[in-house]
């Protein structure tokens, strides 16, 4: 594998264009969404350390993880899986936790789940983090049955069995819920099957999962792995009827409103997926092409729901996404343990730009995960229980105006520079469709919000700087603030004994000059600029 860049100038310069009074699409909160999964150490040591643990802790529910957390203002929190909710029996997670059922986790290390944390556990944990839950219903192996008595026993109110023994385990009032997700990954670890098996199967549970009251569920279908556009299409023909009638889709009928799918970054082959730290150049614009990809597969899954429904009444859901090296030397392989470097938070923010042009059909997406697993936010040392915040940490809190912002599409005035990347494997790490890319290594996102607009940049090449320059058109700018994530290089990381070596600073390489924003952007950074409009 090679890079070369096409782009030989030393100094590089983007320009382009924002019209500051012409916002477009509500870029929603939700695709800052999160998930965490019974698997490895993102619940237990991670959210979860249990009432008797020496680390600070409600309800054994570690503090420093809330407070950590909280400011990101995360929307929502995805659980309790991935492949583990096509195993997860509900009804064994509550009630007096000495008494709770065990079982297998058969996915994630073999390891025996003891069932302490379950779903009152859970909705704690949302209501510590000011976040709505969004729950992975069991289709795979569970019964419709089962995922009916859970929508009760969370959302019903009345004098009734499952609100009952809601009420029997100490909880009065019901939650509220609103995301439900209808399984996971059905055509593998979900159940393996076709995508018309699997949609008959979604509409049925569909129908069993019930609104309660004022509790309106927004029902996600489980969809397709990367570019499978072809399970998107078998689910919004499952629609067709919904569609069809004009009926508002999805409250108390036989259909659901969203339809998810899964791309991680997998620079592969999937037995080398490679370090997380450990890299060299090639190695990492192999996972800068990757992340790129991001943003065709988004335009492909919304062609095609566009054919289906061109009022873009059905949602798409990225429910996971991020990046996927080999695991830590030393750690169990199936707990998906990896470091995070600079190099992810700008997998990171090269999602976000994509995520918010195409927040007109995307109204979700979760990282996987958020804690201690794969693109984690937050990693917990085993021994000491100190925490470390990740580079990708920083990029969700840097990005955070953007949510329930609209969005300001940045115009670039010719083209973007770019470097190939030869022989970059398939989406997902498959081996047998190496390709040269062409790796835009410029990327430019904006939204507004609260009489401000805020601008994020990417610098993806890995030694040159670039400067980006911006016509602001259509409203006046106050004083910029700016701030830089950037490092040494792109290998660098935050341990509990070095916590801020990568770490957003205040950044004076950003500034208005008649009208134009002018950002030098060293190599491989992010940057975000607050423009308040006057
Ligand atoms: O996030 C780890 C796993 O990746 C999830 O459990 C599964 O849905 C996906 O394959």
């Amino acid at each position: 594998m090679s890079t070369t860049p096409n782009t030989a100038a030393p100094a590089v310069v983007v320009e382009g264009v924002i019209d500051l009074d012409l916002p477009g699409h509500t870029i929603s909160r939700h695709v800052y969404g999160h998930f965490a999964e019974h698997l490895g150490r993102c619940i237990y040591g991670g959210f979860y350390v249990g009432e008797d643990s020496p680390i600070p802790n409600e309800g054994g529910i570690r503090l420093d993880v809330v407070e950590a957390l909280r400011a990101l203002d995360i929307p929502n929190l995805r659980w309790p899986g991935g492949c583990f909710a096509d195993d997860y029996h509900w009804k064994h997670g509550i009630g007096p936790r000495d008494q709770r059922p065990r079982m297998v986790n058969s996915h994630w290390g073999d390891v025996v789940e003891d069932n302490s944390f379950g779903t009152h556990e859970f909705m704690a944990l949302c209501e510590l983090l000011g976040t709505e839950p969004y729950i992975s219903a069991n289709v795979g192996s569970g019964t419709v049955e089962e995922t009916s008595d859970w929508v009760q026993y969370l959302t019903r109110g009345d004098d009734s069995p499952m609100a009952d023994l809601r009420r029997a385990n100490g909880r009065d009032e019901p939650w509220k819920v609103t995301y439900w997700g209808l399984g996971n990954e059905p055509w593998g670890c979900g159940g393996n099957m076709s995508a018309e098996a699997y949609a008959a199967l979604a509409r049925q549970f569909a129908t069993y999962s019930r609104d309660m009251g004022d509790n309106k569920l927004y029902r996600i279908a489980a969809g397709a792995t990367n570019a499978d556009y072809r399970w998107t299409e078998v689910l919004m023909k499952a629609l067709g009827r919904a569609l069809g009638d004009g009926e508002v889709l999805g409250h108390g009928n036989s259909s659901f409103q969203a339809i998810s799918f899964h791309c991680y970054t997998v620079a592969g082959p999937w037995e080398r997926k490679g370090s997380a730290t450990d890299f060299d150049t090639d190695e990492y614009y192999a996972v800068m092409a990757q992340a790129q990809r991001i943003e065709g597969v988004l335009a492909g899954h919304a062609k095609v729901m566009d054919a289906y429904d061109p009022d873009k009444r059905v949602g798409l859901v990225l429910d996971e996404w991020g990046t996927w090296f080999d695991v830590e030397p030393g750690t169990n392989p199936g707990f998906l343990f990896q470091q995070n470097a600079l190099r992810d938070a700008l997998v990171a923010s090269v999602h976000f730009d994509g995520f918010h042009r195409h927040a007109d059909r995307l109204v979700m997406a979760n990282i996987a995960q958020t804690v201690n697993v794969l693109q984690a936010m937050i990693l917990t040392d085993e021994d000491s229980g100190a925490l470390v915040l990740t580079p990708s940490y920083h990029v969700f809190e840097m990005n955070k105006g953007h949510q329930d912002a609209a969005h300001l599409p940045v115009h670039l005035r010719g083209a973007a520079p770019t470097r190939t990347v030869a022989g970059v494997v398939g989406i997902g790490g498959h081996v047998p469709d190496r390709s040269d890319v062409e790796l835009t290594t410029v990327s430019v996102s904006a939204s507004t919000k609260d009489g401000a607009a805020l601008v994020s940049l990417t610098n993806l090449d890995a030694e040159a700087p670039v400067t980006v320059r911006l016509d602001l058109r259509g409203v006046a700018v106050g004083e910029l603030t700016a701030r830089l994530l950037t490092a040494d290089a792109p290998q660098a990381h935050n341990t509990p004994q070095q916590d801020d070596a990568v770490a957003p600073r205040a950044f004076d390489g950003a500034r208005v000059e008649d009208g134009v924003l002018v950002v030098e952007l060293p190599a491989h950074s992010f940057a975000t600029v607050s423009l308040p409009l006057v």
